[in-house]
C-alpha cells in the first residue's frame, strides 16, 4: 500500500497584496485544501475586543481553547467558527486588521495558533497563506511563494475592494493603515514577516491573478 503526504504550498505576502486570491485560485485549481492564517489572527483579535480579553493572554487563551473552531467547508476552503456560530462577516475591516497585527505580536497566541494551522494539513495537500507560513509554521514546506507589491497599488486594491462592497473608504487613510501594519508586521520580534529560504518571489504589481496563477502552475510541478 503507498503511503501518501499531503503537500504544503506556502504565500506569503505583506497585507493586500493579493495572496489569498491567488492561494484561494491556486488551492481550487489543484484541489487542494485552503487556509487564509489571516483570518486566524482577525478571529484572536475580534474575540478579544469583544470579550474585553486585552489584557489577559491567559484567560483569552483558555477561551479560544473553549470555543474557536478551525473547520473546512464544501470548498475546502478553512473557517473559523466561534462559539458554534461563523465570524467572517465581523473580521474584515481594517481596525480589526491593525488590531490583528497587535495581537499577533504575543508569542503565547502564535503558539497557541501554530497548532491549529498544523492541523490543517490534510490530503491531498494544503496551500496556506499568511506572514510567516513558509518561514515558521511550515517551513518544510514543498513550494514557497513570497507575493509582493507596491504600497500604492495595494492601498489602491483594498480601495476598490471597500467600495465595491459598499463600505465608505478613504485612500489616504487605508494607506497609512496599510503603511503601519507593514511597519508591525516586518519589525515584530516574533516571525516578522520575511522572504522565507527557498522562496520564489513575484511582484504582483502590474500582474492580474490568473497571469501570476499561470506563473506558479508552470513553476509548481509535482
Ligand atoms: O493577512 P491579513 O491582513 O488578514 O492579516 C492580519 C494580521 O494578522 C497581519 O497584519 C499580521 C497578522 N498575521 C500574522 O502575524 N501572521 C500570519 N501568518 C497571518 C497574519
Amino acid at each position: 500500500m503507498s503511503h501518501k503526504i499531503a503537500r504544503v504550498i506556502t504565500i506569503d505576502g505583506l497585507a493586500s497584496s493579493g495572496k489569498t486570491s491567488i492561494s484561494k485560485k491556486l488551492s481550487e485549481k489543484l484541489g487542494y485544501y485552503f487556509l487564509d492564517s489571516g483570518i486566524l489572527y482577525r478571529s484572536v483579535a475580534y474575540i478579544c475586543l469583544t470579550e474585553s480579553l486585552e489584557k489577559n493572554t491567559n484567560l483569552l487563551i483558555n477561551n479560544l481553547e473553549n470555543n474557536l473552531e478551525v473547520v473546512a467547508d464544501k470548498k475546502k476552503h478553512y473557517e473559523v467558527n466561534y462559539r458554534g456560530s461563523d465570524i467572517s462577516e465581523h473580521l474584515y475591516n481594517e481596525e480589526i486588521g491593525i488590531y490583528a497585527s497587535i495581537v499577533s505580536q504575543k508569542s503565547e497566541i502564535r503558539e497557541y495558533l501554530m497548532k491549529l494551522q498544523h492541523n490543517c494539513v490534510k490530503l491531498p495537500g494544503l496551500v496556506a497563506n499568511g506572514r510567516d507560513m513558509g518561514s515558521k509554521v511550515f517551513p518544510d514546506a514543498d513550494f514557497k511563494l513570497f507575493i509582493t507589491a507596491e504600497l500604492a497599488v495595494r492601498a489602491e486594491r483594498r480601495f476598490k475592494q471597500l467600495t465595491v462592497a459598499g463600505t465608505e473608504a478613504s485612500l489616504e487613510k487605508i494607506t497609512s493603515q496599510l503603511a503601519e501594519r507593514d511597519k508591525n508586521d516586518k519589525n515584530r520580534k516574533i516571525s516578522p514577516l520575511i522572504a522565507p529560504t527557498g522562496s520564489i518571489e513575484i511582484d504582483s504589481s502590474h500582474l492580474n491573478v490568473d497571469r501570476i496563477l499561470d506563473k506558479i502552475l508552470e513553476l509548481y510541478k509535482i
